[in-house]
C-alpha cells in the first residue's frame, strides 16, 4: 500500500493520458512477448500513462492553481498511436512511442504548458519526446523496434500523484479532465 498523504509536505504530481483498458492489455501483450533478464523491473500495467508534464515535488498551497490551470484547458480529443519501441541506456528504461506526435499531444502539451507558466512551472527545455515506459533497469535492448500499433482516441488527462512505497511505485490519478 502507498505511503498515506501527507497533504502539508506537498505531492510529487505530473500531468499525463492514461490508457484505456484495451490498449493497456494490448501493451501488457507487447511487454510480455520479450522475456527480459534479471534485473529488469517492468511496469505495473496498472500504472502505464504517457506523460505530459513532469510537475515534481508541489506544495500543498500550489496545487489549486495546478488545478485551475487544467481547468482552462479547451482542446478537442485526438487519435494516438504507439507504434514502435525504444530504449534510453541512461535511465535503462524500455519504452512504447508514437512514431510521430500528433498534432492533438503537442497541442494540449503547449497549452498545458502555458497555463501552468500562471502557477510558475517553466516548460522544460529539453525536446518533448512522448513514451510510455514499459520496463526499467534494463542496460540493453537489441530487440526489434516494431511492434504492432495500438491506438486509441484520447478523450481525457490525469494529473497523477506518484507515490514510493515499500512494494514500488504507484501513480494514482487525483484528478480527471475531459477534452471537448
Ligand atoms: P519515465 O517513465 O520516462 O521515467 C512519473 O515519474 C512520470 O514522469 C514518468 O512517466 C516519468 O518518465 C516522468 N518524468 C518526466 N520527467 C521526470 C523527472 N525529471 N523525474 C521523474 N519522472 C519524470
Amino acid at each position: 500500500m502507498p505511503a498515506p498523504l501527507d497533504h502539508r509536505q506537498g505531492q510529487r504530481l505530473f500531468f499525463g493520458l492514461p490508457l484505456p483498458d484495451t490498449a493497456r492489455a494490448a501493451l501488457q501483450e507487447v511487454a510480455e512477448q520479450r522475456p527480459l533478464p534479471p534485473p529488469t523491473r517492468c511496469s505495473l500495467p496498472q500504472n502505464y500513462h504517457l506523460t505530459l508534464v513532469f510537475l515534481g515535488q508541489v506544495d500543498a498551497q500550489r496545487i489549486p492553481c495546478v488545478r485551475a490551470a487544467a481547468d482552462r484547458i479547451q482542446i478537442p480529443g485526438f487519435e494516438l498511436q504507439l507504434d514502435r519501441l525504444g530504449h534510453w541506456p541512461r535511465p535503462q528504461a524500455l519504452w512504447a512511442a508514437p512514431s510521430a506526435a500528433p498534432d492533438g499531444l503537442r497541442q494540449l502539451l503547449r497549452e498545458l504548458q502555458k497555463q501552468l507558466q500562471h502557477c510558475g512551472f517553466e516548460p522544460e527545455s529539453r525536446e518533448y519526446s512522448p513514451h510510455v515506459t514499459l520496463a526499467r533497469r534494463l542496460p540493453h535492448f537489441d530487440g526489434p523496434t516494431e511492434m504492432a500499433a495500438i491506438h486509441w482516441h484520447v478523450r481525457e488527462f490525469h494529473l497523477y500523484h506518484s507515490q514510493h512505497s515499500a512494494n514500488g511505485i504507484h501513480y494514482s490519478p487525483v484528478g480527471t479532465w475531459h477534452l471537448c
